[in-house]
């Protein structure tokens, strides 16, 4: 057993002492965890479902497994002996997880639980609003279209959100005009989830005046008490239910940053662990509701690269390791997603070095393999005075780089 202890000796990678980090998802939001475990000298596992995964290329050793395969997760964890599993995606054997960690193997960040809850939108939301009591769109669970159908008329109404319980990014999700759009969505809902357990949320529609991802952190202070810290809110974009651009600080009234403290603290605390958090929230006026949380660093905070003294990559590397946090804000700034624009193995990318030349203007390019029209293969980062300006100089950088074949 690899028990993780409170106060960690860091020994040294690729020796007996060595602390071994196993990331289940090794795709640009994880590569950026690893390096800074490596920094902090981990020795580090990269797993995901295909070869030369942007996390491969910074770790240790790299697997290509199925990770929904419970046994597959197994014997890996039984070769590598990790003493922390950090899951970056969804679409993981969480029942295996919970089993991992309930027979004393391994630590799973932040909890085998919080991985299980929230892989299932129904997990995540009946805890959020049922349990917990925070403010949520209306929403039903429906098995087959008539329920679906059932669910609108009955309440939920138009304009609706369906969406299949198993997804992210946006997949196999729909917005519903009127009764035209429900068996299209429910169609599109089958098609698009992870798996097609035939099953779907519906949503009403949240008339929001901006969303926010409130990166919340659970770290261990100097006096090893769990402490809950907030990173300043993140504003974003989102097309098609995938992020396009966000920056940091988002404006808030102090009513509405209070409340949505509120509620990343008290469905944080229920998960429970050490990490990072994206809560995402949405806001109108002072009020504010609770749309879903990743228990893991959150697309939209590519953005605090640039913006924070420590990013939510190394947050959450020092949270996870038990190492105090700093979540303070270092200026504004905002990211802009580079897309691949094109279908192709091995593409590269021109005008590097004019959108580097712009002040303040940093960036990422993951180094996935392969592209498609719309998977995002970098982020523009820009730091600048205001919000405004960075949103500008990240949107032009992000232009500026082509695709090329
Ligand atoms: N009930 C709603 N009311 C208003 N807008 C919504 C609602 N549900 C979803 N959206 C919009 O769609 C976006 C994506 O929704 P959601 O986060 O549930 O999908 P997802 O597939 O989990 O995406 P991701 O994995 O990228 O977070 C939201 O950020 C928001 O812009
Ligand atoms: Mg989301």
């Amino acid at each position: 057993m690899n028990q993780y202890p409170r106060f960690p000796i860091i020994g040294t990678p690729l020796s007996n002492n060595a602390i071994r980090v196993m990331m289940l998802g090794s795709g640009e939001l994880g590569k950026e965890v690893i390096i800074e475990l490596q920094r902090l000298g981990i020795e580090v596992i990269a797993v995901d479902r295909y070869a030369n995964a942007p996390g491969h290329q910074v770790a240790h050793r790299s697997y290509v497994i199925d990770m929904t395969d419970g046994q597959a997760l197994r014997e890996l964890v039984a070769k590598e002996k990790p003493h922390l599993i950090v899951p970056e995606i969804e679409a993981i054997a969480t029942s295996t997880l919970m089993e991992l960690e309930q027979e004393g193997v391994v630590e799973v960040i932040p909890t085998a639980r919080a991985a299980y809850l929230t892989m299932n939108r129904e997990g995540i939301r009946e805890l959020a609003a049922q349990e917990l009591g925070l403010p949520t769109s209306a929403y039903f669970f429906a098995s087959s279209l008539e329920e679906l159908q059932k669910a609108i008329d009955s309440g939920i109404g138009y304009p609706c959100f369906v969406k299949p319980v198993m997804s992210s990014s946006g997949k196999g999700q729909s917005k519903l005009d009127g009764p035209q759009d429900v068996q299209k969505a429910w169609e599109h809902a089958a098609a698009g989830g992870r798996v097609d357990t035939g099953r779907v949320i519906v949503e009403g529609l949240i008339d929001f005046d901006y969303e926010i991802t409130m990166l919340t952190v659970r770290s261990l202070g100097i006096d090893g008490q769990m402490m809950t810290s907030f990173c300043e809110p993140i504003g974003h974009v989102q097309k098609n239910g995938d992020y396009v651009e966000s920056w940091q600080p988002m404006q808030m009234s102090q009513l509405a940053i209070a409340r949505a403290q509120d509620i990343a603290k008290k469905i944080t605390s229920n998960l429970g662990g050490r990490g990072i958090f994206g809560v995402e929230l949405f806001v109108k006026g002072d009020e504010v509701w609770f749309s879903e949380v990743s228990p893991r660093p959150h697309d939209t905070g590519l953005v605090t690269l640039v913006t924070q003294v420590q990013s939510e990559f190394e947050l959450h590397a020092k949270a996870i390791l038990g190492l105090p946090t700093n979540v303070q804000l270092k200026t504004a700034g905002a990211s802009a997603v580079i897309y691949g624009a094109m279908d192709e193995a091995g593409i590269g990318f021109e005008n590097v070095h004019l959108a580097l030349s712009q002040e303040g203007v940093s960036l990422r390019l993951f180094g996935k393999p392969t592209a498609f029209m719309k998977r995002r293969m970098g982020v523009a980062l820009a730091s600048a005075d205001s919000t405004d300006q960075a949103r500008k100089n990240a949107q032009r950088a992000a232009q500026t780089i082509k695709a090329v074949k």
